[in-house]
């Protein structure tokens, strides 16, 4: 199963939508492996938003994210990487489709609520970066032979 790696953000944790968000993603079949309340360090904010450094929204984009803690969860599923992002919605809250969790549940353009790995490669860095690997627990949903099929032996 695919891996990808979710941050809810400052501003989630803040107005009390984790849950709502969190049961979402539970809903739609993506597997919670890995899930910490933390308040995200200088340095590691920095790294992770890295490919932004030169943009003008850089600084002000790592200062929100070490502001307040978040949530960092660690998804699986098949093709969880695209899904997370298409339950997400566009960038910014002001232009994101109704039905997505920023065209539902926010305006702002940058207090967007949530952060989700844009690629294979981008999942596997971050994800290192935040859980350490016994913190990605394997486990198997009683639910999981309903929520894919199996017959032809692989998750369809
Ligand atoms: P993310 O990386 O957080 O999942 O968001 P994204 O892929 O949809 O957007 P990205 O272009 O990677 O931008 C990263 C985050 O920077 C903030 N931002 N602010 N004010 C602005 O012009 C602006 N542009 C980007 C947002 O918090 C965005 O999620
Ligand atoms: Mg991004």
């Amino acid at each position: 199963m695919e891996r990808t790696l979710i941050i809810l953000k400052p501003d989630a944790v803040q107005r009390g939508i984790c849950g709502e968000i969190i049961s979402r993603f539970e809903k739609k079949g993506l597997q919670v492996i890995g899930v910490k309340l933390m308040k995200i360090p200088q340095a590691l904010a920095e790294t992770h938003y890295s490919p932004h450094k030169e943009r003008p929204f850089y600084a002000g984009l790592v200062k929100f994210m070490t502001s307040s803690p978040v949530v960092v969860l660690a998804l699986a599923g098949k093709d969880s990487i695209a899904i997370a992002r298409k339950m997400m919605g566009a960038t910014f809250g002001s232009k994101a489709e109704p039905g997505t969790i920023r065209g539902d549940f926010g305006v702002s353009n940058s207090y967007n609520l949530i952060h989700g790995s844009d690629s294979v490669e981008a999942a596997a860095k971050e994800l290192r970066l935040f859980f350490n690997a016994e913190e990605l627990l394997e486990w198997t949903p009683a639910i999981q032979a309903w929520v894919y099929d199996f017959g032809k032996g692989t998750a369809e």
